[in-house]
């Protein structure tokens, strides 16, 4: 089955208003694209980016959401009210608020869950840590992660809008990405853990560049990217975008 590609970048705690011509730079130049395009800005700019993105083929998406629909939650953002604001995404735990914000994947289900209620595709996102991976336990760890954080009656009624972003920690900012064979090996780990036939879209991200991207993107299993620092700059996501408009599958 034939999965269209899914490039989606993720501006993380970056954006300002003065960034916003950003969004009319990118879609001045979509001419050629057959993948899909997706922008997660910070909360403060999605609903002006949404605005911008209105005659554009560029989607926006939340960075994350509370698992309830409203309520007593300073300072939160419900998926409900990323919709609202334009949204058709919303990526879910992030290893940064893993960290950040010792969000489980107990966590990360309910918001994913919240994210389809609402009717938008949750992006979940999976990653082993070095100490992880070089103990041998990267595919273990990744699996299991994967099976607590996907609402798994969800997914089998909505299999093309769950999305999954495999981002191994060690490989975020820092410009170390996975080689293709780790990267060939836990994506179709990741495929085998799904209802087989499957729409499911699987994203690797960390570190991925203008300069890595076609050779990650031509992998079997990989069905796009998810993108920090490489989609902060039009000229950058462009040649990613590229190399995705190029892979024959
Ligand atoms: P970088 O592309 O900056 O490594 O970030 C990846 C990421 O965390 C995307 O969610």
């Amino acid at each position: 089955m034939s999965r269209v590609m899914l490039i989606a970048g993720n501006w993380k705690m970056n954006g300002l208003r003065a960034q916003l011509d950003f969004f009319a730079e990118l879609a001045g130049q979509l001419d050629d694209n057959s993948a899909e395009v997706l922008i997660c800005p910070p909360t403060s700019l999605l609903a002006a980016a949404a605005m911008a993105c209105e005659n554009s083929p560029i989607n926006v998406g939340g960075q994350d959401c509370h698992a309830n629909i409203s309520g007593a939650h300073t300072g939160d953002v419900s998926a409900q009210m990323l919709a609202d604001s334009g949204a058709s995404y919303v990526i879910v735990g992030h290893s940064e608020r893993r960290a950040d914000h010792n969000e489980t994947s107990v966590d990360v289900r309910a918001k994913a869950k919240a994210a389809l209620e609402a009717g938008i595709s949750p992006i979940i996102c999976v990653g082993e840590t070095l100490d992880q991976r070089k103990a041998g336990n990267a595919t273990t760890f990744v699996g299991e992660q994967l099976l607590q954080s996907i609402p798994e009656s969800e997914l089998l009624n909505n299999p093309a809008r769950v999305v999954i972003a495999y981002e191994p920690v060690w490989a975020i900012g820092t410009g170390m990405t996975a080689s293709r064979a780790d990267i060939a090996e836990m994506h179709a780990h990741i495929r085998g853990l799904l209802p087989p036939g499957a729409s499911t879209r699987i994203l690797y991200g960390g570190s991925v560049k203008p300069d890595n991207a076609a050779g990650i993107l031509a992998l079997d299993d990989v069905d796009g990217a998810l993108i920090g620092g490489a989609s902060l700059a039009v000229s950058s996501i462009k040649k990613i975008l590229d190399a995705a408009n190029t892979q024959p599958k």
